[in-house]
């Protein structure tokens, strides 16, 4: 059954006071404009800029909100019979009003005469693609970046971009509602994956049990989801294979609400019900590389503590099946981890899966900090001191990837410290990854996705017939 799940008002009403006590300036917040493939009638789905939802909740496409004055005006557009024949009546804009909670809603149209005497002070915030960007742009008279990851040229632009990191770091109550809901439907789906795994089948038969799940619970996917039996490839879309027999199968889906806040989970799974010896050991290993993370993720804590735990628990495990000879620390420092765990323990998340990554490492790193130039550590996406209210992931992996370990430049430094008679041994594990949804609480952290089975102990019970 559907559970219906919407923010009360006064969480946005909030939202918007908290902006405006930021402001020193008009700001234009857009939600973007729709999209269509290949011929304006086909249109996809419309999900509006992360920045326009946390104060609105609703798509609403090619809207816009004013912030001037201690006011909150948002410019939509009207009731209109003949869009209303194609995609149904849009409400009043009084009623937008009053549902919405904003001190006045507006047609669209009236938006650039009113823009006019702002126009020299307005900030904005990049939008996701080209043709919001380019409405943005013509409304305000000067260029507006496109989603970039790059330094913000304009400075009213950079200071309300760090005005809104500063509101979207932490989560407020009905932010974390809206979090542990798509945790809890995304979890779900996870058991429904499991529960599909066939030795005859395809990965699409668990990709469609799962999306069946997000579905019918209202969710949308945060992601492109990845369904695979070569975890070994980081983020593959493919979801054609066969699932034999002898496969892990990994699955790193997540659902967002309508509201639009985010899961992000992964679980590996053998297709057969049952790890094999070599599979359980090295998903032990990351497994423990996950609790040791997830330990140290609290209140005061740097992020990237979670990722030097995870990397030393890992070569620890490593060393103790063999894999790698040698002290952990000079491992460590010839970058052991890294070639089999080549990517960031996790990132910050929320309205976005990678949250804020639209402003690129302004959100993810605090001032001063930068990304590092090693190989898998250039992939960490948050450095900053976890705070109480902030949501991340946890997601270490253990990936045998033909292209990392034929690299001298990987392997070198290790020399004949990486066993390989031993690691080929464990030929039948490609790729594993677990992740995890961690709030950062007072007291420690939460896990929100604990309802997808995680230990072998609850993933084999759960899959057997
Ligand atoms: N699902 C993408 C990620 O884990 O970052
Ligand atoms: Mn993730
Ligand atoms: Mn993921």
């Amino acid at each position: 059954m559907t559970e219906s799940f919407v923010t009360n008002t006064d969480a946005f009403l909030a939202r918007r006071r908290a902006l405006h006590e930021q402001l020193s300036g008009p700001v234009l917040l857009a939600a973007g404009e729709p999209a269509s493939r290949n011929y304006p009638a086909n249109r996809h789905r419309f999900r509006a800029t992360s920045h326009f939802l946390y104060f609105v909740g609703r798509p609403l496409a090619g809207s816009a909100v004013l912030f001037d004055a201690g006011r909150s005006t948002l410019f939509t557009l009207p009731p209109d019979p003949d869009d209303a024949l194609w995609h149904g009546p849009r409400p009043p804009l009084t009623e937008l009003a009053t549902e919405l909670g904003f001190d006045a809603v507006r047609p669209l149209d009236q938006l650039d005469a009113i823009l006019a005497p702002l126009r020299e002070k307005l900030a904005t915030l990049p939008t996701q693609d080209a043709p919001s960007a380019r409405w943005l742009s013509e409304r305000l008279g000067r260029p507006v970046l496109e989603r970039t990851g790059a330094a913000l040229g304009d400075a009213r632009d950079a200071a309300l971009a760090d005005a809104m990191i500063a509101l979207r770091l932490c989560h407020d109550d009905a932010a974390v509602e809206q979090l542990r809901h798509a945790a809890r439907v995304s979890a779900k789906a996870h058991v429904a994956g499991m529960l599909a795994t066939r030795t005859d089948g395809t990965e699409s038969d668990v990709h469609a049990a799962m999306l069946a799940v997000l579905r019918k619970n209202g969710l949308e996917d945060a992601y492109g989801p990845i369904v695979t039996v070569h975890g070994e490839v980081l983020h593959s879309d493919d979801h054609s294979q066969p699932t034999r027999p002898g496969d892990l199968l990994l699955a790193d889906v997540g659902g967002e609400t309508a509201e639009g806040w985010a899961a992000d989970i992964t679980r590996t799974w053998p297709v057969s019900g049952r790890f094999s010896p070599t599979q359980r050991a090295i998903y032990e290993v990351v497994l423990a590389a996950q609790g040791a993370a997830i330990a140290v993720a609290k209140p005061g804590r740097r992020y990237r503590d979670t990722h030097e735990a995870a990397k030393r628990t890992l070569v620890e495990g490593l060393v103790a099946l063999g894999i790698f000879r040698g002290d952990v620390d000079g491992l460590l420092d010839r970058g052991a981890a890294a070639l089999f765990f080549p990517h960031g323990i996790g990132h910050l998340l929320g309205l976005d899966v990678h949250d804020m990554e639209d402003l690129g490492d302004r959100a993810g790193y605090a001032p001063g900090r930068t990304r590092s130039t090693r190989f898998g550590d250039g992939y960490l996406r948050l450095d900053r001191d976890l705070v109480a209210g902030m949501a991340v992931t946890i997601e270490p992996g253990f990936y045998q990837v033909p292209g990392i370990l034929s690299d001298p430049r990987r392997t070198d430094p290790l020399g004949a410290d990486l066993r390989r008679d031993v690691l080929a041994k464990y030929a039948d594990v490609r790729g594993i990854r677990i992740e995890d949804d961690v709030l950062i609480t007072k007291d420690g952290n939460e896990v929100l996705s604990s309802g997808a089975p995680k230990t072998v102990a609850e993933i084999e019970a759960l899959m057997q017939p």
